[in-house]
């Protein structure tokens, strides 16, 4: 395990679609897609969003604590360390969370996934204060259907952060967007044409059962391999080599001109499983060894009682000695855990 992805907080300033699908517009979407499939969704999951509540604050692992969790992963081997919400830049003062971060040392990489829609007020104190990496979600260049998939009328505030995270000098600023059939997969070739004239790196990933309203279904999957078809029918793409990195997700490729990149992240037509190196841990103290993890040990009972960093390491030991071989969407026996994306941070 090298990466650890950090939830600081579990709330959110957008409703995307496949994440916290909770306007009319999403409803709509879902519902016009079961209608057309003559309704093969179960109806208990029509019925049963998952009820997640926000942790209230006290629940919340403080600054302090995420730091020294860090500073015992990094003893542990951990490299990089990411960032991640709901919405992190909701939460007050990250820029003093990266400082603390930054001055322990040791960090190879320090990322942070927004929506970017309060980055620009935030953007010069995060690279102040040592981020190195920022990852924005955009999953469409078209008003109307950014604010379909996001439930919030953002694209410009969105567009604008991106430039300004370019122009404050963090180097490959990486766009990541989820590709639903039917919503935005016609938009492909325009977002890359967009990553390669920005000199973005540009990541589209395959649709994952993490949505709140358990409204997924396979078929809005567009499979990496037809992202990759569609992309190379359009673009004369270079891949890149990554044997050096067997843990990456996405599989890269270049403009001839070296102007920005693609990746396609297929985690759901060809799992990844077993070069991951991740670890979560979400904003209440919880580490997840998986995305789909229907267990998560709790960290809390131990900084909060009175726990000696050595006991911390082992217990962290412990919970990776226990990670999953795999996930198994797809399988019979699949359980969307209860938590969405929005609570477990990407
Ligand atoms: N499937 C795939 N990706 C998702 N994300 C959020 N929910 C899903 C989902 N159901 C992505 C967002 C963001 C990152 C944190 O996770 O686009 O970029
Ligand atoms: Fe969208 Fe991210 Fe917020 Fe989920 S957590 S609603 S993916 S912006």
């Amino acid at each position: 395990m090298r990466d650890l992805r950090i939830s600081i907080t579990d709330r959110c300033n957008f409703r995307c679609l496949y994440c916290l699908p909770e306007t009319e517009e999403a409803k709509d979407f879902y519902q016009s897609k079961w209608d057309a499939l003559r309704n093969p969704q179960p109806a208990a999951a029509r019925t049963t969003p998952i009820q997640y509540d926000w942790k209230p604050k006290a629940q919340l692992l403080t600054y302090e604590e995420i730091t020294r969790i860090v500073r015992v992963g990094l003893s542990l081997g951990l490299r990089k360390i990411r960032l991640t919400g709901g919405e992190p830049l909701l939460r007050r003062d990250v820029p003093v969370l990266v400082q603390a971060l930054t001055a322990l040392g040791g960090i190879e990489d320090l990322a942070i996934t927004t929506n970017g829609f309060l980055f620009a007020r935030h953007g010069a104190a995060l690279r102040a204060a040592g981020l190195h990496r920022v990852s924005f979600s955009l999953d469409s260049l078209d008003a109307v259907n950014f604010r379909k998939m996001t439930g919030r009328d953002g694209l410009a505030e969105v567009l604008a952060a991106i430039e300004q995270a370019q122009s404050l000098g963090f180097t490959a600023v990486k766009v990541n967007a989820v590709v639903i059939r039917g919503l935005n997969d016609h938009e492909l070739e325009t977002l890359a044409e967009w990553a390669h004239s920005r000199a973005l790196s540009l990541r589209f990933i395959e649709f994952m059962p993490l949505d709140s309203s358990r409204a997924w279904q396979r078929d809005l999957v567009v499979p990496g391999r037809e992202i990759v078809a569609r992309l190379q029918a359009r673009f004369d793409l270079v891949p890149v080599d990554q044997s050096q990195n067997p843990a990456e997700t996405a599989r890269r490729w270049a403009f001839p001109d070296g102007r920005g990149e693609i990746g396609v992240i297929a985690p759901v037509t060809e799992p990844f499983c077993g070069h991951c190196n991740r670890l979560r841990l979400t904003a209440d103290g919880r580490v997840r060894t998986c995305l789909f993890s229907l267990e998560e040990p709790d960290l809390k009972p131990l900084l909060r009682g009175g726990a000696t960093d050595a006991d911390l390491a082992a217990r962290l030991v412990e919970i990776v000695r226990g990670k999953e071989a795999g996930h198994r969407i797809g399988q019979a026996d699949f359980v969307q855990p209860a938590r969405s994306m929005s609570c477990i941070g990407g």
